[in-house]
Formats: structure tokens, sequence, C-alpha cells
């Protein structure tokens, strides 16, 4: 309802944050709150609650939120007016997260607010979860006699298997999984819905989409920045645990899926689930044989040295954490059945890009005995999911001139000049949907634990078998060449090749 019209009667809502005083509510709550606030798409009134230990009141809250909004909203300037009437109706709670007073403070303030809908997000620290669901379920707070409560939560969502299912097991403690909202930031990137839209929405690519006619497939996630100031969490938990598990898995989930039933949240994230199930584990030995892991050195991006990952501030001088990843994935489904699924991500690559190309089939025999710059299979379709927002499919065409030559060319899509203006932010969509209660775009406990349960084993088995040292790449390179090798790329024109 709310994203067409506003409620006949006004319904008090109140999105309460747990670690209020963190970078994200700064960097993307507070700024999206405010875009959807400017689009008239927040219901009303909406209170934004923080829930901090910090020395901070309400008014303290309101100014140091201010400036993240100057920063980071899509669009500039900023309306005074609206990010006036949002901070108008910010509160403040001073509490450690363990406390049961701050959580008795916390209902007296929704009720005297008159609060009927509650939003729970948690922007605190992972290991903080446990206390926040635990004291929201003390206090009775997981359940509104008047209205709707769910709770936001944020990755990382676990460390592992087990420890996903521990989480799990709190939440549910508390929560219904209805309630449950786990965020992954991708999904709400307009080019990653775009997946589902080209795929399902287009007669002409489905029928192509398989292995009869696909012959790879490269899903790239790369960053020029680097860890920054967190260490502290990146050294725990390197790409496979910050991109992999989640990011770069909900990619290849939206690649590779069949068709869902309907396009609500329980269809499509059965889906998901499926693709999940279906890889194939890579236990042990696998582990190994299918992964390539590396760590950067110092180097140069555009024109600036860069410190190496071990000298960055607050990581261990002999640290084996990878900050580049790529891994071959094999779908074991009547679909996919024999196509590698090359997964790559690293810090420190040269560009911020973030791509998935669909190598297509060579045709059955060399018609043209002609010389044939396309390469042998020219097909590639590529999904551009950042920067440059778009689609393009390559293919081999006639150079003109009286040579006979094939050249490749392009059919592009390019999202700003099709659409006027550059995707919203991920965070936009994604608070709305919770606020809407629409979970398509949130993933379910299934679909995370088929997640870990693979992740895992990769886990356990480079555990198996410790490493002295890791490959190395120098900041600025699309990792090591041997990684290039690994992915089977070649001269391959759709990767992105350091050569
Ligand atoms: C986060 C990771 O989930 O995603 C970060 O923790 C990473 O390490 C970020 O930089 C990338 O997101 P985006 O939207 O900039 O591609």
């Amino acid at each position: 309802m709310l994203k067409d019209d506003p409620p006949s009667t006004p319904v008090a809502t109140a999105f309460i944050i747990f670690g209020v005083t963190g970078d994200l509510t700064h960097r993307k709550l507070i700024p999206a709150l405010y875009e959807l606030c400017r689009a008239k798409r927040l219901p009303e009134p909406l209170y934004v609650i923080g829930f901090a230990r910090r020395e901070w009141d309400s008014k303290v809250m309101a100014e140091q939120l201010i400036p993240g909004v100057s920063e980071f909203a899509h669009l500039k300037p900023v309306d005074n007016a609206v990010l006036e009437a949002l901070c108008a109706n910010m509160r403040y709670i001073k509490s450690s997260f363990e406390d049961e007073q701050g959580y008795h403070q916390l209902k007296d303030l929704l009720d005297e607010l008159g609060i009927a809908n509650r939003l729970y997000y948690l922007a605190a620290p992972p290991e903080d979860y446990s206390d926040i669901i635990r004291q929201i379920g003390a206090v009775h707070l997981e359940k509104s006699s008047s209205g709707w409560t769910r709770i936001v939560i944020e990755k990382p969502y676990g460390r592992d298997l087990a420890s996903a299912r521990d989480l799990d097991e709190e939440v549910h403690k508390v929560f219904d999984e209805s309630q449950v909202y786990r965020i992954d930031h991708y999904l709400g990137k307009e080019t990653v819905q775009n997946i589902l839209v080209f795929r399902f929405a287009n007669g002409i690519f489905e029928p192509l989409w398989n292995r009869r006619n696909v012959d790879h497939i490269y899903i790239t996630v790369a960053e020029s920045v680097g860890v920054g100031t967190r260490a502290g969490y990146y050294e725990r938990s390197g790409v496979i645990r910050d991109m992999f598990q989640n990011h770069m898995l909900q990619l290849l989930a939206l690649t590779a899926m069949e068709a869902p039933v309907a396009f609500n949240a329980d269809a499509v994230r059965d889906e998901k689930v499926k693709i999940f199930k279906s890889l194939r584990p890579m236990k042990g030995e696998a582990a190994l044989q299918h992964t390539f892991r590396a760590q950067y050195v110092a180097g140069t991006i555009d024109g600036k040295l860069v410190p190496g990952y071990k000298d960055e501030p607050g990581v261990s001088s002999d640290s084996l954490t990878e900050t580049f990843l790529a891994a071959r994935l094999f779908i074991d489904n009547w679909r996919w059945a024999g196509v590698p699924f090359y997964l790559r991500s690293g810090k420190r690559l040269p560009e911020r890009m973030t791509d998935i190309s669909i190598h297509f089939k060579q045709v059955p025999l060399p018609l043209f005995g002609w010389r044939n710059s396309a390469g042998e299979a020219p097909n590639i379709l590529t999904i551009n999911i950042q920067p440059n927002e778009g689609i393009t499919l390559t293919f081999g065409a006639k150079a003109p001139g009286p040579i006979n030559q094939i050249s490749p060319v392009e059919m592009q899509f390019d999202y700003v000049k099709s659409f006027g203006g550059e995707p919203p932010e991920a965070y936009e969509r994604l608070l709305l949907d919770c606020l809407i209660g629409d979970a398509t775009l949130f993933t379910r406990t299934d679909e995370v634990q088929a997640a870990w349960s693979f992740t895992t084993n990769i886990l356990e088995g480079w555990k198996a078998s410790p490493v002295h040292n890791l490959p190395i790449y120098e900041a600025g390179t699309w990792g090591p060449p041997d990684a290039m090798v690994f992915m089977g790329a070649g001269n391959d024109p759709g990767l992105h090749n350091p050569g």
C-alpha cells in the first residue's frame, strides 16, 4: 500500500536502530530514510529511535546524523525541510545492549509515542545480536498488540554453519521467521534485481540459458579499496566470509535459478535454496583444488601508492587472511551440469567493478576460414552490476572492407542512458521493503544455512591443509597471474585480464 498510497488513518511506526552511533547508520540507513521521506514513501508518523551506549540525547543524535545525509544522499542538494521533519521525530535511548533497563525505557517510549508498528534494526556489532534479541524477548517487545513487529539483521549472519544455526535458534526463540529480514545489500541493487527481470520478463534469452548453450560463467566482484580501518573484522573474515558466502552466492543463485512459480518472497527464495543445495560440495582436497586465495602487497591504484595488506593498521604481520578469492563451482542439476561457474572477488584490484559474464558455446563448425579477431567464442553476455550499469552482448560481425575478417561488436543497454540517472542506493529499496513487509529481497533461514553449509566445507578443507603463506598480488592488479590460469581465462576477452 505504501508504495502507492499513504495509509488512510495514520499509524505510528518506529524504526529502532540498535547501534545507531555506527558507520552503517550514518552512511546508509539515515540517508536512505531521508530519500524515502523525500519521496513520500515512509509511513507517517515515523519515529527513528536510536539505541546505543554513547552519551547522546535525541538532539545530539540528530546533529550527528545530519552530515551523513549531506554527504551520502543520492539526490543533491539536500531538502532541508525534509531533513528537519525526519530529525524532529528522532529519539535516543542511552543503554548498553545487555542492560534490561534500556529495553524498559524503550517500551515506555513506544507506549508514550503510541507506536503500533515496530521495526528493529540490528546495526550493532554481531557479537551483540544475541543480547539484543534476548532482551527484546525478555521485555516482551517482540509483538505489538496493534500492529506488526519485524527485525532486520545485518551481515555477518554467523561465521560458519554452526554459528549461523546458533544465531537462528536465538532469533527463533523470540521471533517468528516471518518477522525476520536478513539483509544482503546486493539484493537491493537495481541491477541485481534486474537479473530476474532480464531472464524472466524476456522470451529470447531463457531458452539459451543452460548447459547446451553456455560454456562457462564468470562472476566478478572487484574492489579497489583496501581493508581501511576494518582490519579487526576483516582479519577474521577474509573474502570468503565477507563477500563469497553472501553477495557472490546470491549473484550466483539469481543467475542460475529456475523461474519461480510466482514473484513473491517464498517462491523466489525456494528457487534460490535449490541452487545452493545443488552446488557440488567442495570437501577436503576439493576445497583446495577449486579455490585460489591470495593477498595484496603494496602497489599503485589510480596513480597513488597504497600499502600492502600486512601493513594496514591492525593486520598481523603473519596474516594468512585472503584478500582475493577465485573459486570454481559446479551446479549439479539438469540445467547446469558440467558448466563451470567461476566466482572471483578481491580488494585492491584496479577498479571497483561487479559483473556477471555468460560465455556461450562456439559455433559447431568454423564455417569461415577468415581471420577472426572476435576469438573463437565471441558470444558473451555481460551484466554490468556496477558501475556503468547495463548489459552488453558481444558477437562477431563481418568487418567492412575487401578482406574477409570477423570483428567483435556490441549491443548495449546502458542504465543511465535509458533511465536518465544513476540507480538509487540499495538501502532505499531494502528499507522500504521491510517497512511494507515484502521479504523477497531478504534471505530466509534455509537459504542462509544452505549457503553456509557449502561455504563451511571450503573453510574446513582449508583448515585441514593449512598454508604457511598465500600467493601475493600487487595492489592495482587483477590478482596473481596464476589466478587467471586457475580460472581457465587464457586470452578470454570477457575476463579482465592483467595482461
Ligand atoms: C560489504 C563488505 O558487505 O560489501 C565490504 O563487508 C565491501 O567489505 C562491500 O566493501 C561492497 O559493497 P558495494 O555495494 O560497495 O559493492
